[in-house]
């Protein structure tokens, strides 16, 4: 039996408990697929920077690089602030492992009740590596009248054109309409160059359809219309936001799923729930586990078994469409543990 060697991180507080349901459901799903998951895990979290330091030990990366690929359930906790946990180990893991695609599902569902009125079935395409994210910049005068700060943006040719080429390419495997997120009318440099080469990659996709939107725009279409989208790609700040604006149409953030990828598979790429550590309900067994399960099927579909993630997709179709069991984000009163008993059944 081929065993797949999955490093996995559950973080901070949801996190320990929506890990271990979705490792749950795709080790179910390997047993009927003909696969095994072996898992290490690593405690490596804000609990850890507060008794250690760090978020990750030395090497912390090195010991990762050797894993097929990386499950993360969430980081994040009151005291620390969200720029350790991200800059101590989110960020250090997208950019050593080249993971420039984050990969974001978004379906309404079902049986689910959503803000929107639609059928929405689309996916953000996230630029992951570069764009406004970057650590170059400074401050000055601190504590002066004169105080002030400077970030710069990162759009290069290569890191652009990679991710629009897999989301093109995307596209083209889904309804073939791809939408490109922008903002050129008021960022002069960087934006008209994203334009630029989005226009440059579409002639290579002859068969996707394609427009270009503001930002601003956008982000009210996505509430107005969202069933007109099929693929969304932004760069790292608009990709961000947008997915997060389109989980809340898909009804919860407790359902939305991602993926952080290396498509040459040259590195590990890694899987976790859009969602954070969720401090407010930790550790009272009330998480939704769907994000963390989804991100799991698509651990599962990019380490070859499509069949296998499809089939744990329908199984979280099925319980939410039957109506009995969800958890209390959704309008339930189920917790963690019975929802994913449910997918469980459903999956046989
Ligand atoms: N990738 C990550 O690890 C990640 C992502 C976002 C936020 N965070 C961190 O998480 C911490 C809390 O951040 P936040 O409150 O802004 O975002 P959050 O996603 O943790 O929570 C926002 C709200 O959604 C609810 N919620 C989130 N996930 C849920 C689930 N699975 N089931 C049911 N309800 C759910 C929470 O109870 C809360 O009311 C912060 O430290 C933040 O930095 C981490």
């Amino acid at each position: 039996m081929m065993t797949h060697d999955i490093a996995v991180i559950p973080g901070d507080g949801i996190g320990h408990e929506v890990t271990p349901a979705a490792m749950e459901v795709a080790r179910a799903a390997g047993r009927r697929h003909g696969f095994g998951l072996h898992l290490t895990e690593y405690d490596w979290s804000c609990e850890r920077y507060l008794r250690e330091g760090a978020m990750m030990p030395p090497g912390g990366l090195d010991r990762l690089r050797a894993h097929d690929a990386i499950f993360l359930g969430a980081v994040g906790a009151p005291g620390v602030p969200d720029h350790v946990s991200l800059w101590g180990l989110l960020i250090p893991i997208r950019r050593a492992f080249r993971q420039y695609v984050n990969l974001r599902p978004v379906r309404l569902f079902p049986g689910v009740e959503s803000p929107v009125r639609a059928e929405v079935d689309l996916v953000v395409v996230r630029e992951n590596t570069e764009g406004e994210y970057s650590e170059i910049g400074g401050r000055m005068n601190r504590g002066f009248p004169e105080e002030m700060a400077v970030q710069q943006s990162v759009f290069t040719r290569a890191g652009v054109t990679r991710v629009l080429d897999y989301a093109f390419d995307l596209a083209g495997r889904r309804r073939g309409y791809l939408t490109s997120a922008t903002k050129s009318n008021g960022i002069v440099h960087t934006l008209p160059f994203w334009d630029e080469l989005v226009k440059e990659r579409a002639a290579e996709f002859p068969g996707v359809r394609w427009d270009q939107e503001h930002i601003d725009a956008l982000c009210a279409k996505l509430v107005l219309q969202p069933s007109r989208f099929d693929v969304i790609v932004g760069s790292n700040l608009f990709g961000d936001i947008l997915s997060d604006l389109a989980a809340a149409v898909a009804g919860s953030i407790g359902i939305a799923p991602s993926a952080n990828l290396n498509p040459s598979r040259e590195f590990p790429s890694m899987f976790e729930p859009v969602h954070g550590s969720a401090p407010d309900i930790a550790g009272q067994g009330l998480a939704n586990p769907i994000g963390a399960i989804w991100s799991a099927a698509m651990m599962v579909e990019h380490l070859g078994h499509a069949r296998a993630a499809e089939q744990i997709v329908a199984a979280i179709a099925a319980v939410l469409a039957k109506g009995d069991v969800r958890t209390r984000d959704l309008g339930g009163t189920s917790g963690t543990e019975q929802f994913t008993r449910a997918v469980l059944a459903e999956l046989g």
